[in-house]
């Protein structure tokens, strides 16, 4: 009798979720029939895999206690990647869920783009949107400006933050890899300062746009303060998350660790180890983000623990470039490349510019404590979130992330039997395939090096055969395997086939966007283009138009 019943409720169920099940504008099936979860994302910028403290325990400088929580409350995961190696591409991945050689965007967008992600592309806020979700976003979009390449348009109901880096606008104070504007003591200020008092013609600012919605809401902008505005509007967010009664997803792309940095420095703050010269500034910017993190988990703790999955990972790894401003690559030394000259972290497919610090918390589903050593991407967010929320994406395009609910779950560590990595900086064709990953193995087809510290550039290699690292034994991807050896014989096998086959399929597949990369100077944003390097602000603009 019992059993009978039990067999009713279930068939019931089962029968509710099928009549649920209602077809969205782009195709994706929706299934209404349990309470969906929240969802944030929080993903830094330029952050290094040995920037958090979880992954590097010999370092006692305690700059992520947050972070840390988070880790020990939730998941680890040692080798999940970001889709590209720059910001523009790594995040139009992360978005549909695509490589860039099929969502068109391969290489950075500029502050001129007159266009940015293709629209036609589907992003996974504009599926959550569709599926009842208040979607919103906070911090660095990167994905095109203007008109329908915005935030608002590509799924967001809320936006607030810097249309690309916050070294794409200029400055007149120095210092902290400030970028300069040029002399602001020209003709027009000095007309403008007889009228105004003096010093109104430069910035303390940066000549940077935030913007809510598709508005600008304040340029120049105060950097000092941004942290601030991006706390207080995440938090709000998820405090009204009750009063809306919608589950809700919040991207938040940190302007951390990108530089310029500008942190309030505290008199304690020790260098970190990794540079011993002037590191309290990157040490103290890593502490804020810290702290901006640890705030929105407190809220997010506070209104539905339960519910909410917090992801936090990286765009790429570290601006080696920039020395002192640029953060740690843990063990990922790239010194096969290093030694020849050059850098090996962000623009590069080496370990150090993919391998990103990434922690999954939510309390009572993910188990706490844990590591998980799965080959994951940050292309993994669209498919898993879509998964989680229980939407399935429109069938009439090709993926490559993979569903990684029960990696996070349930602890099964399967990831991507083969993972590729684009060429997204350096010389060569943008979104090529030049690097790939499979279990402990690493090839190279092309290598190419950034920008050091030092300023060495090394040049850009085609392999063939392939240059195959085993990371296992090998994090510091140093000493390649021998061509002659079996080993290397069946694992260049391997990947061969599977490039062509990848390529076949992308050669193939119909949903392949193009992006415009074509810029146009009216296409900045800014208040007063007549300016030199925008200087206004919407109070009054300088020149009294
Ligand atoms: C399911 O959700 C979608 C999106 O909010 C809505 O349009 C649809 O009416 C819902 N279906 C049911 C059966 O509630
Ligand atoms: C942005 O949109 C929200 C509604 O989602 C609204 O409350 C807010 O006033 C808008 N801001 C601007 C600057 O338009
Ligand atoms: C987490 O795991 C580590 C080692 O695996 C252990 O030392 C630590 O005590 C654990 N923390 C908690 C809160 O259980």
């Amino acid at each position: 009798m019992a059993e009978s019943i039990t067999f009713l409720l279930l068939t019931g169920m089962l029968l509710c979720g099928l009549l649920l099940h209602t077809v969205s504008q782009h195709g994706a099936r929706v299934d209404n029939s349990s309470k969906k979860p929240n969802f944030i994302i929080i993903l830094a910028d330029d952050i290094g895999w040995g920037d958090l403290d979880i992954n590097k325990p010999e370092d006692k400088t305690n700059s992520t206690p947050y972070l840390n929580l988070m880790a020990e409350q939730g998941l680890k995961l040692t080798d999940f990647h970001s889709p590209a190696s720059t910001c523009s591409p790594s995040r139009a991945a992360i978005l549909t869920g695509r490589y860039g050689l099929r969502n068109g965007v391969t290489h950075n967008f500029a502050v001129g783009s007159v266009a940015g992600l293709p629209v036609s592309e589907v992003t996974f806020p504009q599926l959550l949107q569709e599926a009842g979700y208040y979607t919103a976003m906070i911090g660095k979009w990167h994905l095109g400006h203007n008109g329908p390449y915005g935030p608002t348009n590509r799924g967001f109901d809320y936006y607030l933050g810097i249309p690309y880096s916050n070294d794409m606008g200029c400055t007149d104070v120095s210092g902290y890899n400030l970028p300069q504007c040029p002399p602001c003591d020209t003709p027009r200020s000095q007309v403008f300062r007889l009228k105004k008092k003096a010093h109104e013609g430069c910035y303390s600012k940066i000549g940077l746009p935030l913007i809510e919605n598709s508005s600008i809401v304040e340029q120049p902008l105060n950097l000092w303060t941004l942290t601030e505005q991006y706390k207080a509007t995440a938090t709000r967010i998820i405090r009204n998350a009750r009063a809306r009664q919608q589950p809700y997803l919040l991207y938040i792309a940190l302007a951390h660790m990108h530089v310029p940095l500008a942190p309030t420095l505290p008199p304690d703050v020790p260098a970190t180890t990794h540079h011993p010269s002037d590191g309290r500034v990157y040490s103290a910017s890593l502490r804020e983000m810290d702290s901006l993190v640890g705030a929105i988990k407190m809220a997010s703790d506070d209104i539905d623990e339960k519910n909410t999955l917090i992801w936090f990972t990286g765009d790429n790894g570290p601006w080696e470039q920039k020395c002192q401003y640029a953060g740690s690559v843990g063990p990922f030394l790239g010194k096969w490349q290093t030694s020849r000259g050059g850098g090996s972290a962000k623009r590069t497919t080496w370990e150090g510019g993919h391998r990103v610090p990434t922690v999954a918390y939510w309390p009572g589903r993910i188990p706490p404590n844990t590591t998980n050593p799965a080959l994951l991407s940050g292309m993994d967010i669209f498919t898993t979130l879509l998964s989680l929320a229980g939407v399935t994406p429109p069938s009439d395009r090709r993926y490559d992330g993979i569903d990684a609910s029960k990696v996070l779950l349930h602890g099964e560590q399967i990831g991507h039997e083969f993972l590729f990595h684009p060429n997204s900086g350096a010389a060569g064709v943008f979104g090529d395939l030049q690097t790939v990953r499979t279990g402990k193995y690493k090839a190279y087809y092309i290598t190419g090096a950034a920008e050091s510290c030092g300023g060495a550039t090394g040049r850009q290699l085609l392999h063939d055969p392939p240059l195959i690292f085993d990371l296992e034994h090998d994090q510091a991807e140093e000493t390649p395997l021998e061509v002659r050896t079996p080993e290397y014989q069946a694992v260049a096998k391997r990947i061969a086939r599977r490039r062509e086959e990848l390529l076949w399929d992308i050669a193939t597949d119909n949903s392949v966007s193009t992006a415009d990369y074509s810029t146009d100077e009216s296409a900045a944003p800014c208040c007063n283009a007549r300016q030199a390097a925008c200087r206004c602000n919407l109070q009054g603009q300088l020149d009294g138009n």
